[in-house]
């Protein structure tokens, strides 16, 4: 199976190398654990390697999506609507449950041929849009097996409750149906600092087992990190772009030319955002790293 590069620093190592093509992926989480902001980064991965990116958004307007992305520093996503390589569809106070028995199939047909990454944001209400666990069932295996005909899904979950239970029905059924499951572990109000991040099951590949500790910084989205390290009372203000020059030669000239120039110019900007941010639980050295791995640039 090919893999393909998740956009999230540090996560491609995690599972393998990456997410496999054709697949389906949930991502739980907690409100505020960061779902949105990785369906984006998944989705602005593929169209810097020139696939197409599809949105469904139920909770939020693409208004929404699009401003936080900006927020993020990630104002390419409106370019990518205006060349129509990214489109949005607002699926949010619909009958979620009659565009899939009704739409769907003729919405796969008209993007059939192309290489797409289908984004669903949450997914949580369409499985309470039928009212009995078997109807949930199967429209959520029809919507998944739909929409893996035109390309890589990614769900996200919320999580309700209490944080790490995922015996409820609403997720236990996509998390049968997936071929990944990504736990972001984050309890907003006792440990707002703490975020950790599991591979709960990854198909056909050997995955991490861990709870790795992850971030989330303007500029580069979620980044996960490979083990904790002892960054207490660390507060820096780097010049990360010297930094990734100096990472970028020592990598070999010939590497960074391999890149597409979408790839080339958001790994810059990314630089750029984070050299005006504070680094507090990862050192500037080991996010370069990490940006360069999801580009391939750090294999020695
Ligand atoms: N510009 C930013 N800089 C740093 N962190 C940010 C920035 N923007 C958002 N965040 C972090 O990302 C989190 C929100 O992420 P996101 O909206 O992706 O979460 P979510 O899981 O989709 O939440 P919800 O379930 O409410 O939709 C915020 O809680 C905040 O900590
Ligand atoms: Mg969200």
């Amino acid at each position: 199976m090919k893999k393909i590069r998740s956009g999230v620093y540090g996560l491609n190592a995690l599972m393998d190398g990456g997410v496999n093509e054709h697949t389906t992926t949930v991502v739980i989480g907690s409100s505020g654990a960061g779902k949105t902001t990785f369906a984006t980064q998944f989705l602005r991965r593929g169209l810097e390697e020139n696939e197409d990116a599809i949105f469904i958004t139920l909770d939020e307007t693409p208004e929404q999506i699009i401003k936080e992305a900006s927020l993020m520093g990630w104002e390419d996503v409106e370019n990518y609507m205006e060349e129509g390589t990214m489109v949005f569809v607002d699926a949010g106070g619909k009958q979620f449950s009659q565009f899939i028995q009704k739409e769907l199939a003729e919405f796969v047909d008209d993007w059939a041929g192309h290489k797409a990454r289908i984004v669903i944001d949450p997914l949580t209400p369409v499985l309470w849009s039928v009212k009995e666990k078997y109807e949930q069932r199967e429209l959520v295996s029809f919507l998944l097996r739909e929409t893996r005909k035109i390309g890589t899904v990614l769900c996200t979950l919320e999580e309700h409750g209490t944080v790490g239970d995922l015996s409820g029905p609403e997720i236990v059924i996509p998390m049968y149906l997936a071929d990944n499951v990504i736990h972001l572990r984050y309890a907003s109000h006792e440990h707002p600092e703490r975020r950790e991040l599991k591979i709960v099951k990854c198909r056909s590949s050997k995955h991490s087992r861990f709870w790795h500790p992850y971030g989330i910084m303007k500029g580069a989205g979620l980044y996960i990190r490979r083990k904790e390290n002892d960054t207490t009372k660390m507060v820096v203000e780097p010049d990360l772009t010297a930094l990734l020059k100096e990472k970028l030669e020592a990598s070999g000239k010939g590497n960074a030319s391999r890149l597409s120039g979408k790839a080339l110019t958001n790994i810059l900007r990314t630089t750029e955002l984070l050299s005006r941010e504070p680094f507090s639980d990862i050192t500037p050295e080991e996010l370069i790293h990490l940006i360069l791995e999801e580009y391939g640039l750090n294999e020695d």
